[in-house]
């Protein structure tokens, strides 16, 4: 139990007997009877529970049906429920989904109806990554495209971006949230804590070494909603701003734990602009504001698109267990499938990597472009001078039960003459770096063979040759 506050389509809102793991979405259907917000896959997968959500960071799309009533904590929820005007009018892009027929079953379109209100107020037109995470199995794309490029020519009704102003969110908590208001967090030494710096962090994991640590709650959401887990002592972390950001020295380049996938975006763009495209492949817009980087490494995943550009990059993660910290290279944390170097009490405060000139190309693999985990994801950061490979960090998920550096191959390169015939002659070495599994993503062939090919194409790309193909054309 906790004692959270935060505001549902505007009305303040204060739970103190609410489990820890009641999902928003379970929390609107069934304790508020607000069911315009549907249930499709709940698993982050497909929209149809997508809020908008707004805090002093601005205002983004989640999924509902993976985020936990903890994590509202100060922050302000809207519904469909809660998107006509005062005056009863409808937001502009609802209008603009009746007159170009964007619904026909509508059980996705009030998901669909959410998300395009948050682009809409944020000003983002790429419609097509924006909505890649709401799928529409009956209306087709085009008219749910064409509505959201119409409404993009009205404005942003004046009552929505008042409220959606963190101001206004703090001052319209305040009365509900206790001496202090929606800035006073619960407490931090019970065991559901919402702590705000990384010292009360640091104290909680103590006080609770086993506990369980919540950031995004893209995976842990999961947990509860298909596993039926339950997570004992829980510490929500999104909140500590000390852990949160990108800062980008003269030597070396440091992402905290709890940014954001959505955060870490624009900021490593200009540094490394094909980790920046990899992240838009990464989930969806919801997923990307949710997921944190932290997460995307603790969590250890195989699969997980982070830590092969990571360790190209020859990232550093930063852990803290009580006032001890320590770095170890990201890719001697992951010891062997849901093994990681990680000692009780102890928790992920950033990573960092060297500032470098840009030789990181990254390609995911995956049988969906857009909303897809990958079959494998090979990260490529080989530096040439003067014709001769100088160095070479080859970095796979997908191919093994951790995330590793193909060693053997970078050994074939390093020395050699950045030549076709050197490229040759290291492809061998892939059977030598990797055993890969067979499983629904892909077969073990495929993946080896794939692996192998992402080495010419970088080579070829490096020539200046095109290698990718985002439209194919009869
Ligand atoms: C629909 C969907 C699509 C997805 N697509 C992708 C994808 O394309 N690529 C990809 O890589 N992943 C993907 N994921 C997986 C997931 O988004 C990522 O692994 C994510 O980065 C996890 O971050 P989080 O903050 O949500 O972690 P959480 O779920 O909050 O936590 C995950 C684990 O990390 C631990 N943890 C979190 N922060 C810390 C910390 N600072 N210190 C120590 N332990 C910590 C938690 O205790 C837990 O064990 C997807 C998930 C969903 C639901
Ligand atoms: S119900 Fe499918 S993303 Fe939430
Ligand atoms: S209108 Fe039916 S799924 Fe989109």
């Amino acid at each position: 139990m906790t004692d959270i506050a935060f505001l549902i389509n505007g009305h303040p809102v204060r739970l103190t007997d609410a489990a820890p793991t009641t999902t928003l979405l379970d929390w609107l259907r069934e304790s508020r009877a607000l069911p315009g917000t549907k249930e499709g896959c709940n698993e982050g997968d497909c929209g149809a529970c997508t809020v908008m959500v707004s805090d002093d960071r601005g205002t983004r799309a989640l999924n509902a049906c993976i985020l936990f009533l903890p994590q509202l904590h100060g922050k302000a929820v809207r519904t469909v429920e809660g998107l006509e005007a005062p005056d009863g009018s409808l937001h502009p892009v609802q209008q603009a989904m009746i007159e170009q027929h964007g619904s026909q079953c509508g059980f996705c379109t009030p998901g669909f109806i959410m998300a395009m209100a948050t682009n809409h107020l944020n000003g983002e037109t790429d419609h097509d990554t924006a909505l890649a995470g709401n799928l529409c199995r009956c209306t087709g794309y085009a008219p749910i495209l064409r509505a959201a490029q119409r409404a993009a020519d009205q404005p942003v009704p004046d009552w929505l971006r008042r409220e959606t102003d963190p101001g206004f969110v703090r001052s319209r908590l305040s009365p509900v949230a206790g001496p202090g208001g929606a800035s006073t967090p619960p407490p931090a030494d019970t065991d559901v804590a919402l702590p705000q710096t990384a010292d009360a962090l640091a104290e909680w994991c103590l006080r609770y070494p086993e506990g369980r640590l919540v950031a995004g709650a893209t995976d842990v959401g999961l947990w509860v909603t298909k596993q039926l887990r339950t997570l004992g002592p829980v510490a929500f972390i999104a909140g500590i701003d000390a852990l949160r950001g990108v800062s980008v020295g003269d030597t070396e380049i440091h992402i905290g734990a709890t940014t954001t996938l959505a955060e870490l975006m624009p900021a490593i763009a200009p540094h490394h602009p094909d980790f920046a495209e990899l992240i838009r492949r990464y989930g969806s817009a919801q997923v990307r504001a949710a997921a944190t980087i932290g997460g995307n490494i603790a969590n250890g995943s195989p699969i997980g698109d982070g830590p092969p550009a990571l360790i190209a990059l020859g990232a550093v993660l930063h852990l803290r267990r009580g006032d001890d910290r320590r770095r170890l290279a990201l890719e001697d944390f992951f010891l062997d499938y849901g093994k990681q170097d990680r000692l009780p009490g102890e928790f992920v405060e950033g990573v960092s990597f060297p500032r470098q000139p840009d030789r990181l190309k990254c390609y995911k693999l995956s049988k969906r472009f857009d909303q897809d985990i990958s079959a494998l994801c090979g990260c490529f950061n080989i530096t040439v001078q003067d014709g001769h490979v100088t160095g070479a960090r080859i970095a796979f998920g997908g191919m093994a039960g951790i995330p590793a550096r193909a060693r053997p191959v970078e050994a074939a390169l390093v020395g050699q003459p950045w030549t076709a015939e050197t490229v040759a002659a290291a492809i061998p070495a892939f059977a030598e770096s990797f055993t890969p599994l067979s499983d629904m993503r892909a077969s073990s062939r495929y993946r080896l063979d794939a692996a192998s090919n992402l080495l010419w194409r970088y080579f070829h790309e490096d020539r200046g040759i095109p290698t990718r193909v985002l439209e194919v054309e009869p």
